[in-house]
């Protein structure tokens, strides 16, 4: 339950989320998320802080191999030749020789065939510049066509109490790969759920913690995010209770198709 082992990677469920930290907070973040023991780091271009996130790792006591480093290829450069020159500045600005999994951050169909743009990541893996690729916000039937291509370790989506994602964990499960769960906490919503405080309160735990461990035990990664350090230890804090089937279905049974991020580019997300 706390790390996933597939074919393509072995990788620590839970990580921590940097969308939206910069600068220093995304610097201190990371340092004190490796400090409580998180060993998952999730990243991208488009946040601005692979830098920060680079150092953090350095100054940390932690061995490059000791944490799994995931970074995401925006959408503009989904060509292949963009993919290539984004990665390796990715590389530089990380400070590293390679990445522990290469996303592409969302479909870009209209630049570059979705083919294509995978082909040219399984390259980068090849090329040992990542250890396992894969692809984020990607439907069921495209991520489908993402895995005849490549061996793609996971899909990056949006998944809480209140976003099922069933078509997308059913491709995955075929496929020997596996969801990673953004905005795994609905950015804080599930705060104000009465069934996960009930579930909470029985444990003598937060509805946060509840809710990361409710997506660990469900098979599935997830990436918190805070920006505070109390919390960043706390929302990781989940390993010393357990979730019943009855409560893990309980929570699973709020699904009610809520979308917290839904840029004008997309179109075709799956009922849920
Ligand atoms: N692939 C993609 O397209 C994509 C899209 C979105 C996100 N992501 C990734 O997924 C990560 C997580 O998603 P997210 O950042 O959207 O949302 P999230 O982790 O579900 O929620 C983050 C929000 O919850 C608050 N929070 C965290 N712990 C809390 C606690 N214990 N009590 C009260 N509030 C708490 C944080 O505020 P404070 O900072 O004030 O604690 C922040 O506003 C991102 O950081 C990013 O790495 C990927």
């Amino acid at each position: 339950m706390d790390t996933i082992r597939t074919s393509r990677t072995t990788i620590p469920a839970l990580g921590f989320g940097t969308w939206q930290l910069e600068g220093q907070v995304a610097y201190d973040g990371v340092r004190t998320a490796l400090d409580v023991g998180y060993r998952h780091i999730d990243t991208a271009q488009i946040y601005r802080n692979e830098e920060e996130v680079g150092r953090a790792i350095a100054d940390s006591d932690l061995d490059r191999d000791a944490v799994f480093v995931t970074t995401k290829i925006w959408r503009d450069a989904a060509t292949p030749k963009d993919v290539e020159r984004t990665a390796q500045e990715s590389l530089e600005r990380l400070g590293l020789d390679h990445v522990d999994l290469l996303l592409i951050h969302w479909p870009a169909d209209e630049i570059a065939p979705l083919e294509a743009t995978v082909e040219a990541l399984d390259r980068l893996r090849e090329r040992e510049l990542t250890r396992a690729i894969g692809v984020s916000n990607y439907p069921a039937a495209r991520f489908a066509r993402a895995l005849e291509v490549a061996p793609v370790a996971t899909n990056q989506v949006e998944h809480h109490p209140y976003l099922a994602v069933d078509a997308i964990s059913e491709v995955a499960a075929a496929n020997d790969a596996f969801v990673t769960a953004y905005s795994p906490i609905a950015q804080g919503k599930v705060l104000d759920d009465a069934t996960i405080a009930g579930i909470a309160e029985a444990h003598g735990v937060s509805p946060v913690q509840v809710t990361v461990r409710w997506h660990l035990q469900r098979g599935v990664s997830a990436i918190p995010r805070s920006s505070k350090p109390e919390r960043i230890a706390a929302n990781g804090d989940v390993f010393g209770f357990e979730l019943s089937d009855d409560e893990v279905a309980a929570i699973t049974e709020l699904g009610r198709g809520e979308r917290l991020i839904d840029p004008p580019f997309m179109s075709d997300w799956d009922a849920a």
